[in-house]
């Protein structure tokens, strides 16, 4: 069906599924309404709804899918028009497919130059990664730095980030506390369960979610640390726990974040496009990127992120991502399903099926 209908998204899919999602849930499906036009949906089934921020983060997902789309097409000679829905998203919704937009793909005339900024921009998604790796305690240069906060600018949001000793082991210690504190809320813990692939096998199985290896875990060690969280109160068990996540964080000398608008559908997702081209750029200099989502979900330890980094924040302004950035040796590949796995199929464009949104 794809090769005649769909030959176009099926190469496209081919490189786009690698864009980052929460837990490696990979939630984002598409269906090919033509030869250069597809809905984008959120499949609600692969969503996080345990945590506090989940719906905004969905949104930021699917800004994230976004601007990984419009990457892959530049490559392949188009833009993307999009006509987004920005609706509320409702994790209990009947229909499990959520709508995020249709967007069609126009061929550009771009020049030489254009062209090969597209390939090399291609080049930076194919090799951008989540390093849970030690850095090397390089510091990432001013002449990035600013270049990272003008993109972030022109979207509407600020990029800052901190190179002061103290607040960075203050935030870094924040983090790991969050996994603690996350274990011990039962929805949180029981959503965590169901993505962690203890060993290489599974992850490869699977194909999604957040293998020890990434994680830079042992197997075993996560398998039996996860299956008995009331150990993590003891203090042996619990210092052992928190030593080793913590010297996977050797070496991490900067940490920065994004702030801006963060209250409605619309913010959302520009918040993760903004996020993605922030992403891409550090990854086109060879600059590794680690989110620490959780601290922005867990709102206790939100606060304490606030307070510590002199945040201000307002009704409609937040920061809404913390990451720690820098050099690392190449991280474990986290694995994704087949394309075939994000297409729903071809609908002719105007073809409504019963019992179904197209
Ligand atoms: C919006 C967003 C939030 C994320 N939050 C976290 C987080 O809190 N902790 C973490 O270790 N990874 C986080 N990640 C990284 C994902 O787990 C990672 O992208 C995914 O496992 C795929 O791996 P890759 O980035 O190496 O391709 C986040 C990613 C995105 C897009």
């Amino acid at each position: 069906m794809f090769k005649d209908a769909g030959a176009l998204w099926l190469d496209i899919v081919e490189d786009v599924r690698w864009y980052p999602s929460p837990h490696n849930s990979q939630p984002i499906k598409l269906r090919a309404i033509s030869e250069t036009a597809a809905r984008v949906y959120y499949d609600l089934d692969l969503g996080l709804p345990a945590e506090s921020f989940g719906i905004p983060f969905a949104h930021v997902c699917a800004g994230v899918f976004l601007e990984s789309l419009s990457v892959v097409a530049a490559a392949r000679g188009y833009r993307t028009i999009e006509a987004l829905d920005h609706s509320e998203m409702d994790f209990d919704a009947v229909d499990r497919l959520h709508l995020i937009g249709t967007v069609r793909l126009e061929p550009t005339d771009a020049d030489a130059e254009a062209r090969s900024a597209a390939q090399r921009r291609l080049a930076a998604f194919r090799s951008r990664q989540t390093s849970r790796r030690p850095y090397d305690s390089r510091i990432v240069g001013d002449e990035i730095l600013s270049a990272a906060s003008s993109i972030a600018t022109e979207q509407g949001f600020d990029f800052r980030s901190t190179v002061d000793a103290r607040m960075v082991s203050s935030l870094v210690r924040i983090n790991q506390k969050t996994l603690f504190s996350d274990l011990r809320n039962d929805a949180v813990y029981a959503e965590i369960m169901q993505w962690l692939r203890f060993s290489k096998d599974e992850a490869a199985a699977k194909a999604d979610g957040l293998s020890a290896e990434t994680m830079i875990m042992p197997g075993r060690v996560l398998r039996f640390a996860m299956r008995n969280r009331s150990l993590w109160s003891f203090p042996v068990i619990g210092g052992l726990i928190r030593t080793m996540y913590l010297r996977t964080m050797r070496g991490v000398r900067q940490l920065g974040w994004l702030e801006g608008p963060f209250a409605e559908p619309s913010h959302f997702l520009e918040a993760g496009r903004t996020f993605m081209r922030v992403w891409l750029f550090f990854s086109e200099r060879g600059v590794y990127l680690h989110p620490f989502g959780t601290v922005i979900t867990n709102p206790a330890s939100h606060a304490e992120f606030v307070l510590e980094a002199g945040i201000h924040e307002s009704a409609n302004r937040m920061a809404w991502m913390l990451f720690r950035f820098g050099y690392s040796s190449s991280p474990p590949t986290a694995h994704r399903r087949p394309a075939t796995s994000m297409l729903l199929g071809f609908l002719p464009e105007g073809h409504v099926p019963t019992g179904a949104t197209p």
